[in-house]
């Protein structure tokens, strides 16, 4: 076993422990790319009719691709919402390509989120097989490579309006691995304690979902939609911003505040809503 691997091994012992655990992720640089141009996405002003947006299966609640906008409202052809996300997985290229739609200003900045894509699943997959190692019988290197699980994992990219942040929650994943937040200012609160995490540029922070919490045991409470217990829990989190960031003339999106994450998925329902 080399260094690399026995590293993995004492964070997988320590996600065991506790549902969350650091990663070393030196991708600083791409994540700078990855961000500068979803920022110069969603300037465009033709987002009325959204070309960048897919929505696959709308029964099923996880399999939306490209520009994601929910309960909001386009003013000027610019996103004054709660809520806008973009989801990348490798598929979306053909998916613009089949409809017509003219990403090339894009091209090159799919690629960039492709090579993050590959990265957070290379890393999953690692991860997986150490947690099998202190975590045996679970088999999550299987699970998180199972063809139709593949299809599912996905990048994120979040856009928080100036005042917006997010309600405490545990994500429909099976781990989130939270990669960055620009400013720097705005820390997830973690857990019952609401330990806050800034997140640094060479390392991300991978938390457990509903989804392992199932997986080893939880149970539901409907009324607060989330999963008590579990042999590995999931991490309760959310965002709340301060006041130092808050400025209400900042009105235009490039401004907004901007998360990437990844959430790697293994096949099954979750019970309860997004
Ligand atoms: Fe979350």
């Amino acid at each position: 076993m080399n260094i690399h691997e026995l590293d993995m091994l004492e964070r997988a012992r320590n996600f065991r422990e506790t549902g969350m655990t650091s990663l070393l992720f030196p991708v600083g640089e791409l994540l700078g790319v990855v961000e500068k141009g979803y920022r110069e996405l969603l300037k465009e002003k033709w987002f009325v009719g959204n070309p960048w947006s897919f929505d696959l299966s709308p029964e099923h609640n996880d399999p939306d691709d490209g520009l994601i906008v929910r309960e909001g409202a386009l003013i000027d052809g610019n996103i004054m919402d709660k809520k806008i996300f973009f989801h990348f997985r490798p598929r979306l290229i053909s998916l613009l390509r089949k409809r017509g739609v003219d990403y090339a200003p894009y091209a090159e900045w799919l690629l960039h989120c492709a090579e993050l894509y590959n990265i957070c699943v290379r890393t999953q997959n690692e991860f997986a097989k150490a947690l099998d190692t202190v975590f045996p019988g679970r088999h999550f290197y299987d699970m998180v490579r199972d063809e139709a699980a593949q299809d599912m994992h996905v990048l994120r990219l979040l856009c928080y309006s100036e005042n917006g942040g997010a309600k405490d929650h545990q994500d429909r994943s099976l781990w989130t691995i939270h990669m960055s937040q620009t400013s720097g200012h705005t820390p997830l609160h973690l857990g019952e304690d609401r330990v806050e995490y800034l997140s640094t540029p060479e390392t991300a922070l991978m938390f457990a979902g509903k989804k392992i919490a199932q997986h080893t045991g939880a149970s539901f409470n409907v009324r607060k939609n989330m999963f008590d217990g579990g042999m590995i829990p999931a991490v309760t989190h959310g965002v709340s911003v301060r006041e130092a960031i808050h400025d209400p003339s900042i009105k235009i999106v490039q401004e907004k505040r901007v998360a990437i994450v990844f959430f790697g998925h293994v096949i099954g329902s979750l019970p309860g809503k997004n």
